[in-house]
């Protein structure tokens, strides 16, 4: 596990932007593709301008990059919650994605369809050893990542890839990816930005039972991005 801290989250961003950037020439000159599973919330919202625009957006080849998401709210994509609809905004609709090569989690019909829906489609993708190269991934104030929430035994799921999960607050009903999955990621990244995430950037990295920190603790190799704010409470 690693730690970098960040100046706000504008410096963060920029620092996810080139790490994205690294990792995708590298898996693409490997083997042709770069599966990404993009974060849910408001934080990665910087980190897609910054892939949108110079000199990032050039410096991918996002004809070969493969999208998914870590998690969903489930509802339609031009519900303004809707993650799918926040990164087709902010990034999708500003680079040459290929449409086929992007998975969304929500579809027509009942959450848990959904949930089995994406569960198969990621074992058709990723039948090897790894799935996504890269995940993206949130904090929240509770210390949830995904839509992995305290109290829930989803956070502890070690079989199934996708789950319907309910959320305390906002949209209820979640198809979120879970630790079986998730720790299977060649890289994982959390973006953790602001005052309130101080008291869970703590709690998650110092090893206290939670969603978050279980999720890091699995992959074994998780790479905090952390701005000054949110980094307040960790020891040096
Ligand atoms: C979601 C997320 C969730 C998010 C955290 C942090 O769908 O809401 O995936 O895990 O990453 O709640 O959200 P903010 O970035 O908005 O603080």
């Amino acid at each position: 596990m690693s730690i970098r801290i960040f100046q706000d989250l504008d410096d963060l961003s920029l620092g996810a932007a080139e790490f994205f950037t690294m990792l995708s020439k590298e898996c693409i000159a490997a083997k042709g593709k770069f599966s990404v599973a993009l974060g849910g919330g408001n934080t990665p919202r910087r980190l897609h301008e910054c892939l949108a625009d110079v000199p990032y957006v050039h410096y991918v080849d996002w004809s070969k990059v493969h999208v998914y998401w870590g998690d969903e709210r489930f509802v339609p994509p031009d519900d303004p919650a809707s993650n799918e609809g926040m990164a087709r905004e902010t990034l999708l609709s500003k680079v040459g994605i290929d449409p086929a090569n992007v998975f969304p989690m929500y579809r027509p019909g009942s959450a848990d369809e959904a949930a089995a829906a994406y569960d198969q489609l990621l074992r058709e993708h990723f039948p090897g050893d790894h799935t996504f190269d890269l995940v993206i991934l949130g904090l929240g104030e509770d210390c949830h990542t995904a839509s992995l929430f305290p109290g829930d035994d989803a956070a502890l799921e070690s079989s199934a890839w996708a789950l319907h999960t309910h959320s305390p607050a906002g949209v209820v009903d979640r198809i979120t990816t879970t630790p079986a999955c998730l720790k299977r990621s060649r890289e994982m990244v959390f973006l953790v930005s602001g005052a309130e995430k101080a008291g869970p950037a703590d709690a998650a990295l110092s090893g206290k039972p939670c969603p978050a920190g279980y999720v890091a603790k699995a992959h074994g190799a998780a790479r905090w991005f952390v701005d000054r704010a949110a980094a307040a409470n960790l020891k040096q």
